[in-house]
């Protein structure tokens, strides 16, 4: 499972799926709280704070496979991509980054990637995140194996055995380039081949629809919600409404069979083609 490993290319560079290691934490912290705190408005004052508490939660989780499994996508730019497209390619090296008006970003102890992805939060540009040549974590997302490992929600619980998904989030200048779907896939491959889940589950605020539609063109549909009348009452006692989305994940050997499947009916369609 930590030797889980997929690529792909986008124009900046090769994106490689793999398990979350110790040098990529902070980045990865700083990706999930500057996503969390746009999502969450009332938690900008306390980002610093959520950093630290996602820094310490992503430190945890990185040695729980195979309970769990954290997976980036780390981007290794090509050469010549950095201070690309974002009209000046320099917010992100100066130590004080503060994406998201967040007050966070100090440097010390993540160097410029916690200031190149602030910064992309706060529209700086792809160049903003390609600072240098070094590797940067884009987007991340976890698949949890154990209800030990996962969050719960009332009345919408997942099944004890199941896969789980959570902690989706691409940095915000790369979205709308498939990286959320790699990592679905990645996270699927995980669930169905290596540990050969059936389903895969995860909770959705009503709120968050772009990643509704995400996980709707993925192939998720609703197993359960909370209540309509919690739209009412959920802000008056802090619950958010929330459903609770599963999709079918095929085994590693379902999928290959398929996969041959098609290259036989194809490699057919094209001998049939060759003889008329
Ligand atoms: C939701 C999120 C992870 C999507 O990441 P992404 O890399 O942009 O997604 P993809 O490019 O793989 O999109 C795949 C499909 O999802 C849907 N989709 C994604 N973003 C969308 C948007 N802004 N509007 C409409 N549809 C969208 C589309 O169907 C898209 O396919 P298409 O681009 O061919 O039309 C990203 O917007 C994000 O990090 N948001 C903030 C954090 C968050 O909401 N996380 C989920 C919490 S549960």
């Amino acid at each position: 499972m930590l030797n889980f490993r997929r690529e792909f290319d986008l124009p900046e560079g090769r994106v490689v799926i793999q398990a979350l290691t110790v040098p990529l934490i902070e980045q990865t912290s700083e990706l999930l709280a500057s996503s969390f705190v746009r999502a969450v408005s009332h938690l900008a004052p306390y980002a610093a704070y959520v950093r630290r508490n996602i820094s310490a939660y992503l430190r945890e989780h990185q040695a729980l496979p195979p309970k769990a499994l954290v997976l980036v996508a780390v981007l290794q730019p090509r050469a010549g991509s950095e201070g690309g497209d974002n009209g000046n390619g320099n917010g992100s090296s100066n130590g004080n980054g503060n994406g998201n008006g967040n007050g966070n970003g100090n440097g010390s102890d993540s160097g410029a990637g916690v200031d190149a992805v602030a910064a992309a939060g706060n529209g700086g540009g792809v160049g903003a995140v390609l600072s240098g040549s070094r590797p940067r974590v884009i987007g991340t997302a976890e698949v949890s194996f154990s209800p030990t490992t996962r969050s719960s929600q009332p009345l919408l619980n997942a099944p004890v055995r199941c896969a789980y998904l959570s902690n989706m989030a691409v940095s915000a200048v790369f979205r709308r380039k498939g990286v959320a779907s790699r990592l679905l896939e990645a996270a699927e491959e995980v669930a169905g081949g290596v540990r050969g889940e059936q389903r895969m589950y995860l909770h959705l605020r009503f709120v968050d629809e772009t990643a509704a539609k995400l996980y709707e063109s993925a192939g998720f549909t609703i197993a359960r919600q909370h209540p309509a009348i919690l739209a009412f009452l959920g802000p008056l006692f802090g619950v958010q409404r929330m459903k609770l989305m599963v999709k079918p994940v095929a085994p590693a050997a379902a999928k290959a069979a398929a996969a041959a499947a098609a290259a036989a009916a194809k490699a057919s369609a094209s001998a049939a083609g060759d003889t008329n």
